[in-house]
């Protein structure tokens, strides 16, 4: 198993470019289930989900190449429509598989989707994606540990798809893409707004779909009888933006970003310039959305009151990265979990690393404090385990982190990426029982 050695005290300086999104291009990967053609994606990450989804749609069916002089470009062909299991091997590897049911349910006439377990940050229902379905006509069923949806033509229906959290960005994703090939329209009430989603309806739209409305709360989708082929290129991933931005932050770094999807983060980069992180535009002229940009940090941080909500507020896939930051900042700091109440995997190892961080429920308060201290953690989601990178970086002394596979899910080769820009980041082989 692999894991990382870090030296603390380091300083980024230097340039990147930012990655396309590993959740945009899963569920615009699993889209090409609806096509009748070949679809090609372009900027798509090298992650290890994004193998598993590689897996997974070959055992659906799908002929996938990829470009040999450019590994970004990637065409997935659906060949045999007869495969609709989605075995429970992949899936509890990769949660995202489940974003498979909706097309293939709505062009195969059926889908069968292990059910996904839980995960390190809690219980993680399905039943919006089930209850969005079943309203377009899909028949599900719960056989042996799997979903299995089965349908005639899906029924365009207005469906209300808010849950005790808010939306959902993979059921939005699920829903929207079935009603694409349902028999007349189909309107989604509380939608998910996130990025991801409008990304979708680009692909989905270019591939023949009728969607209006995407990244507001109500999408309308017009049916069409079938879809084609198409191309597209996967937006820039913006929570590894906002990592790395963290990142040049909490070692008071001075990095330009390239590809940089400014406008998509605006609730975390309002934040960070309140903390004394500033991310600046180089040229207003530029995209908002893939910009280079120049990230700064002021010597002392100032502490914050943060709350993660679904798009366009702060996202739950940047709060463990924050309280990273935040921990070394002058004064205390209230986090609060409001999408998943249980993501705080990281509090115990960061405490480790001497954090001051109490929590109680979904809140954690986080004093202050002036310097971390190098010791061995463990990661334990991607997200968790990006923090203690960043903390290690800073920290005094060494850290190791064992279990690195996690963060191998969503950051491409993070140890190279932040030696570019002078961190000091060993991978090595660890044994563990
Ligand atoms: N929820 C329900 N019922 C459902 C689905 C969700 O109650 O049927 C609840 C969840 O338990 C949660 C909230 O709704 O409280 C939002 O969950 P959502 O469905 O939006 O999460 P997701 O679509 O499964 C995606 C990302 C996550 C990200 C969340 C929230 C992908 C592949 N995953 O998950 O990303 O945290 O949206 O923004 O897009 C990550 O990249 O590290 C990651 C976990």
């Amino acid at each position: 198993m692999d894991a990382f050695r870090i030296k603390g005290g380091t300083r980024l300086t230097g340039r990147i470019r930012i990655d396309g999104s590993k959740n945009a291009a899963l569920p615009l990967m699993a889209a090409a289930l609806l096509a009748d053609g070949p679809i090609t994606l372009r900027n798509v990450p090298e992650l290890s989900d994004i193998k598993n989804m590689i897996r997974l749609l070959s055992e659906l069916g799908c002929n996938i190449h990829r470009d040999q002089d450019d590994p970004g470009t990637l065409t997935i062909e659906n060949a045999d429509v007869k495969q609709t299991h989605a075995r429970y091997d992949i899936v509890r590897t990769m949660r995202a598989s489940v974003c498979v049911l909706g097309p293939m349910v709505a062009r195969r006439q059926r889908a069968s989707v292990a059910m996904p377990g839980g995960c390190a940050f809690g219980h993680r229902p399905v039943d919006l994606h089930l209850r969005g379905l079943e309203a377009l006509a899909a028949r599900i069923q719960l056989r042996e540990g799997d979903i299995v949806a089965t349908a005639d033509r899906l029924q365009g229906r207005t469906i209300f798809l808010g849950g005790p959290f808010g939306s959902s960005v993979l059921g939005t994703a699920n829903v929207m893409s079935a009603a694409t090939l349902a028999q007349g329209k189909t309107v989604i009430e509380s939608a998910a707004c996130e990025p991801e989603v409008v990304d979708l309806a680009r692909l989905l739209n270019a591939m023949g779909a009728r969607i209006t409305g995407a990244g507001s709360p109500r999408i309308e989708i017009e049916g069409v009888d079938q879809l084609g082929p198409a191309e597209h290129t996967v937006l820039p991933d913006r929570i590894v933006a906002g990592t790395y931005a963290i990142a040049a932050g909490i070692t008071n770094g001075d990095v330009i970003l390239d590809e940089f999807p400014y406008d998509s983060l605006l609730a975390p980069l309002d934040l960070l310039d309140n903390i004394g992180v500033h991310v600046h535009k180089l040229d207003n002229q530029q995209d908002p959305f893939s910009c280079s940009v120049q990230v700064t940090s002021e010597r002392r941080l100032k502490p914050c009151v943060l709350s993660t909500q679904p798009y366009p507020g702060f996202p739950t896939d940047l709060q463990a990265q924050m309280m990273a930051l935040v921990s070394l900042a002058d004064g205390n700091s209230i986090i609060t979990e409001k999408i998943f109440p249980e993501r705080f995997m990281h509090v115990a190892e960061l405490s480790r690393m001497g954090a001051q961080l109490i929590r109680q429920g979904a809140t954690v308060m986080v004093q202050g404090t002036s310097s971390l201290i190098g010791a061995p953690v463990m990661a334990s989601d991607l997200r968790a385990s990006a923090c203690l990178v960043l903390a290690g970086m800073v920290a005094d002394g060494d850290t190791t982190i064992t279990r690195v596979y996690h963060l191998d899910r969503g950051y491409a080769s993070m140890e190279k990426v932040l030696n570019s820009m002078g961190a000091d980041i060993t991978r090595y082989q660890v044994d563990e029982p």
